[in-house]
């Protein structure tokens, strides 16, 4: 098959397209490589998949209309589009919330539209556990999520729902994947896993917002990138969550996995809890399970030992790349 993934130099593009070429896939990746967080460290994954046979890169934004429309033509088809380029930080997308607008909703509207004048039926879209805010753990797919809490959950919502015309309209085959707290190697360092590793590794306080007890359904990437590939699967029009599934983890159990991991003690720095911020995200993952086959299958202590891993193999470059 030959997929369009878009954000594959993302930290979960990345390895949604190791794992898809691995299945002798033939996949093309749109990423714009911009500078919300190190370009170097999208350049590290970029790098690994350009040495794979069956990958192509286009170096494009999503929420322009000229590059995505250029994208289809230099392609011509594809079996389907992984949507996953996004601006995805809750804080940031209150500083600059256009920016949000123009690449996940935009950029989701203009795939549909190209997606409909090539005739590509399938579409994946990468949604978020941000969307739940407000409503009783744990999350349900069917609980209403039209009060986002911030622009980023706002423009993930707007393409969920943008996605929905489109499958009623022009029978686009849509599965929405929520994620919830996606970790582990080659990760975001705009979020707590890598930059308490970091800063527990270098001794430094760990910056953490609200008192330690908030807690998150942490999912492993190997786990979210293979949900991602099973939503491939024809649904019609579905909502998915892939999260943990198991007890949430609070933020102080999380610091103790990284502590043990890395043999060393973590000095706190306790910073007043953010608005935009929620106490607790746990995934009910039934419908996963049942409509895709999908379970996570790494527990958390064996992904945070994997994932201290990779950053002590990559801490001469890394070191430099995070605040
Ligand atoms: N990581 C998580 O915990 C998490 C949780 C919920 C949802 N998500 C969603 O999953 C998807 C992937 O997230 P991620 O964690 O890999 O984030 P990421 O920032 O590592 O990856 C997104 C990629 O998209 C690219 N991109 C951004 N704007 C673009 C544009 N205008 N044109 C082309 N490329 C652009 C970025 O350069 C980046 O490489 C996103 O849609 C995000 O909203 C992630």
């Amino acid at each position: 098959m030959k997929y369009l993934l878009t954000g594959c130099a993302g930290f979960v593009g990345a390895r949604t397209a190791e794992l898809l070429l691995d299945q002798g896939h033939e996949v093309a990746g749109l990423d714009d490589l911009n500078d919300y967080y190190s370009p170097r460290l999208k350049r590290h994954r970029l790098d690994s998949l350009q040495t794979r046979p069956g990958f192509r890169f286009h170096a494009g934004d999503v929420g322009s209309r000229a590059d995505v429309d250029r994208l289809f033509a230099a392609e011509r088809s594809f079996d389907a589009v992984i949507n996953l380029a996004a601006r995805a930080g809750v804080r940031a997308s209150m500083e600059d919330p256009r920016l949000y607008q123009r690449t996940n909703a935009d950029g989701s509207l203009n795939l549909l539209e190209a997606m409909r004048q090539t005739g590509c039926a399938k579409l994946v879209l990468a949604s978020t556990s941000s969307l739940y805010a407000g409503r009783a753990s744990p999350f349900r797919e069917s609980d209403p999520v039209d009060t986002p809490i911030s622009p980023y959950a706002a423009t993930k919502r707007a393409a969920e729902v943008m996605a929905y015309s489109y499958h009623h309209l022009y029978k686009v085959d849509v599965s929405i994947v929520r994620y919830f707290t996606v970790y582990g190697p080659a990760g975001r360092p705009d979020m707590s896993p890598l930059r308490f590793i970091h800063w527990i590794k270098q001794g430094r306080p760990i910056r953490l917002f609200g008192d330690g007890t908030q807690s998150r359904d942490f999912t492993y990437i190997d786990d979210i990138a293979r949900g991602t590939i099973l939503a491939l699967q024809p649904v019609g029009y579905e909502i998915f969550n892939l999260g943990g599934g198991r007890r949430p983890v609070t933020m102080l159990e999380f610091i103790r996995l990284i502590e043990q991991a890395l043999g060393k003690t973590a000095v706190i720095d306790r910073q007043p809890f953010h608005q935009a911020d929620m106490l607790e995200t746990a995934a009910v993952i039934d419908k996963a399970r049942d409509r895709l086959g999908w379970s996570p299958e790494i527990d958390l202590a064996e992904g945070v030992q994997r994932t201290v891993r990779w950053y002590l193999e990559n801490e001469s470059w890394l070191a430099a790349e995070l605040a």
